[in-house]
């Protein structure tokens, strides 16, 4: 017998991008909604009113006073690096050395990498983040722990084991055959179990010879769909290096572009010094970027060209990363708060409507998984999050107890909670249709 839940509040969701069309056709604003779910699945959603006398018999649960969204997208994070988060004063080289080689090395540590898995997971789950793109380490144990803990928790998640053969200390670097016999060993067991999927992980050009990333372009040829993750221009020391280790290549993109890992299913984080030819081969090839706002700010590393990524004669798959440890936060909110700000100190604009689709709909597109995940469309994953726009004091002195009904006053009321919102605005979060029970408040 199928099992019938129903969920009773405002709801907003995006079924367009609203980079390219306008607000009022790219986001599903219901302030008395039905949200109508089916073993874990997406049914329907409508009004209350236009709905209710279908469902008379099943219990529903009703949020009043709160925005039902579908659950946050973060498109680029570490989660061994959960420890060195807010790590003091250094840019991209020197904290790599400084504080993360040496924190991923406790990762061969299968124990130790459960523990922090459980804690990361929970914390994501907090902060309303259901799917996310995950950086381990070199050991595949930190993997095994991370898929096995996402795997309990029915949790769509996306990672893979780091590949580094070089420029890193002896007790962090694999080689070219060992990263390819242990990746391909993980993809097997991992790949498309449950709703867990694989990335073939190259840290970055850096670290890499370049006969790793040519493996790394052979996995993707032997196994087509699995992701590409991998960090790209996201520090001017860095892309003068790779200039140094590969001066046959055209640019850093083209660095990747020669062993085969730019394609519809590549994620690159950061691009804050992407050249205008590397945003149109990004294009072209329909590769993604995770725009990582904390971050770049917190390690200095530039800002990033959001109208370029987002133009419409070059379009390019965006979404949020929050990029812990090199981010500061694991709040989608809060990430979006500082890509605004972003946006302000290069005279952009970066509307509520935006930020909410970035962290949803575009994430859920730059993984190439708007099928399943992203938002309320009928027969995706129930996925969803109950945010409370009045979860503070000052939150609920700014906004008023009544319910937006134009999209102005909806506009407001998710700009404040994108500016001011963190963890305890994120009221509950479920997974499949299920209270996870982490939230700040259920
Ligand atoms: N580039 C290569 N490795 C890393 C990392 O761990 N964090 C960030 N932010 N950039 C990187
Ligand atoms: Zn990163």
């Amino acid at each position: 017998m199928s099992s019938l839940k129903a969920f009773r509040s405002s709801f907003l969701d995006f079924i367009a991008d609203p980079f390219y069309v306008s607000e009022l056709e790219s986001a599903r604003y219901i302030p008395d909604g039905l949200l109508v779910l089916e073993d874990g699945k997406i049914k329907e959603i409508g009004t209350y009113d236009s709905l209710q006398h279908k469902y008379l018999d099943i219990s529903i649960t009703a949020y009043p006073g709160m925005l039902i969204m579908p659950g946050f997208i973060d498109t680029h994070v570490h989660f061994p690096q959960l420890e060195i988060i807010a790590a003091y004063g250094e840019q991209l080289l020197t904290w790599l050395n400084k504080y993360t080689f040496p924190t991923e090395g406790k990762f061969k540590d299968k124990i130790y990498a459960q523990k922090v898995a459980a804690i990361f997971l929970d914390e994501l789950l907090k902060n309303g983040t259901t799917t996310a793109l995950v950086f381990a380490t070199v050991h595949p144990e930190s993997v095994d722990a991370f898929f096995e803990e996402a795997n309990r928790r029915q949790l769509r998640m996306v990672a893979g084991k780091v590949m580094m053969d070089r420029n890193a200390p002896d007790f962090l670097t694999d080689t070219a055959e060992t990263s390819y016999q242990e990746t391909k060993a993980l993809i097997q067991k991992w790949h498309k179990k449950d709703r867990l999927l694989y990335a073939v992980t190259p840290r970055f050009a850096i670290t890499s010879t370049n006969e790793q990333l040519q493996i790394a372009g052979r996995l993707l040829k032997e196994f087509p769909d699995v992701y590409l993750h991998t960090h790209i221009s996201e520090n001017v020391d860095e892309v003068a290096f790779v200039k140094q280790l590969f001066p046959e290549s055209q640019g850093y993109l083209d660095v990747y572009d020669r062993a085969g890992l730019v394609g519809d299913r590549s994620v690159f984080a950061h691009g804050v010094h992407l050249t205008d030819a590397e945003f149109h081969r990004l294009s072209q090839a329909n590769a993604a970027i995770a725009f990582c706002p904390t971050s770049n700010l917190f390690l200095g590393s530039g800002l990033f060209r959001i109208e370029t990524a987002k133009s419409k004669d070059c379009p390019v798959k965006v979404g949020l990363g929050t990029d812990v440890g090199g981010g500061t936060s694991l709040s989608l909110l809060q990430t979006a708060n500082e890509a605004y700000k972003i946006a302000q100190l290069r005279q952009q604009k970066l509307s509520p409507f935006q930020a909410l689709f970035l962290a949803t709909l575009g994430g859920a597109k730059a993984l190439n998984l708007e099928d399943k995940i992203g938002n309320f469309a009928p027969g995706k994953e129930a996925d969803f999050i109950v945010l409370d726009p009045r979860a503070t004091p000052l939150m609920a002195f700014r906004n008023s107890d009544t319910i937006p009904t134009s999209l102005a006053e909806l506009a407001e009321r998710i700009f404040t909670l994108v500016i001011m919102g963190d963890d305890r605005a994120i009221h509950a979060t479920y997974i499949m249709g299920k209270n996870t029970g982490v939230g700040s408040r259920d």
